[in-house]
């Protein structure tokens, strides 16, 4: 049985905006998404919002969903009370370009920043022997679909503007610890990297980027607690400081 949906949205650009009002029908089985959808064809062509799958898959409809980072298409409308008011939102911490859809710049540049995987200049790519335990470690790393909703949330970026220059975020720390577990990585000096240069340090293990992974990623478990550690052992313990000098991998 349909009915008719309270949904309020923000309409603006980087400039400003507000919420408005609209209401919208629902049927049964359908998501957020195709609600901001049907509020399209039906009232405001003009609405902007940015999808693709419309499966969970290409990370493109994240949006703050009453106040929670969420994809659109894989928020079910009948997670709410048909009275409810359902606010939909651009991520807060990303500026906005127009309505739903942010300017996620942010991401790629940090993305360029990352030294790429340097495997042993004897080895052609099919001669990569691993263990299957160590690409299993990796193997969760790469379900990431990039939607950024773990970049939105984190508290460090969120609502300090001025530390993202020097903060990569829970997205690319995750995959600054995969390269740094990677057994044939042999770039010498990652971990004082990520510290020094990519802000691990400003991570406090909240676990709020691990809470909204719709991929659920143990993001804060697997790859950022395990990189401390890693940073710990490298830069402080005065033995594997040593080691590392005297046997540094090649
Ligand atoms: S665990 Fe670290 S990276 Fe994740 S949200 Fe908290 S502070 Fe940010
Ligand atoms: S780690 Fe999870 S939340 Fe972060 S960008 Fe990847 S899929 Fe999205
Ligand atoms: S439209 Fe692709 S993840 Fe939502």
């Amino acid at each position: 049985m349909g009915y008719q949906a309270k949904l309020r949205v923000w309409r603006g650009d980087d400039d400003g905006g507000a919420l408005q009002d609209y209401s919208v029908e629902v049927n049964e089985g359908e998501v957020v998404l195709d609600i901001i959808h049907r509020l399209q064809q039906t009232q405001t062509p003009d609405l902007a919002v940015r999808w693709n799958c419309k499966a969970g898959k290409c990370g493109s409809c994240s949006a703050e969903i009453n106040g929670r980072p969420r994809l659109m298409c894989m928020t079910r409308m009948s997670t709410f009370a048909e009275n409810e008011v359902i606010t939909v939102t651009p991520m807060r911490t990303f500026p906005v370009i127009r309505d739903l859809v942010n300017d996620v710049s942010f991401n790629f540049e940090k993305a360029r920043e990352i030294p790429s995987f340097r495997p042993p200049k004897d080895l052609q790519p099919g001669e990569y022997r691993m263990q299957q335990e160590d690409v299993n470690r990796s193997q969760e790393f790469r379900k990431c679909i990039e939607c950024f909703l773990c970049q939105n949330v984190c508290h460090v970026i969120r609502d300090h503007e001025d530390n993202k220059k020097a903060f990569a975020g829970p997205r690319f720390l995750m995959r600054m610890a995969e390269l740094d577990m990677h057994p044939l990585d042999t770039h010498p000096n990652r971990a004082e990297e990520v510290q020094d240069e990519h802000g691990l340090g400003y991570c406090n293990i909240t676990k709020c980027c691990t809470e909204v992974c719709p991929e659920h990623i143990k993001i804060t478990d697997n790859a950022l607690i395990p990189m401390k550690e890693r940073v710990a052992d490298r830069k402080y313990d005065p033995v594997v400081w040593l080691g590392n000098k005297l046997f540094r991998r090649q």
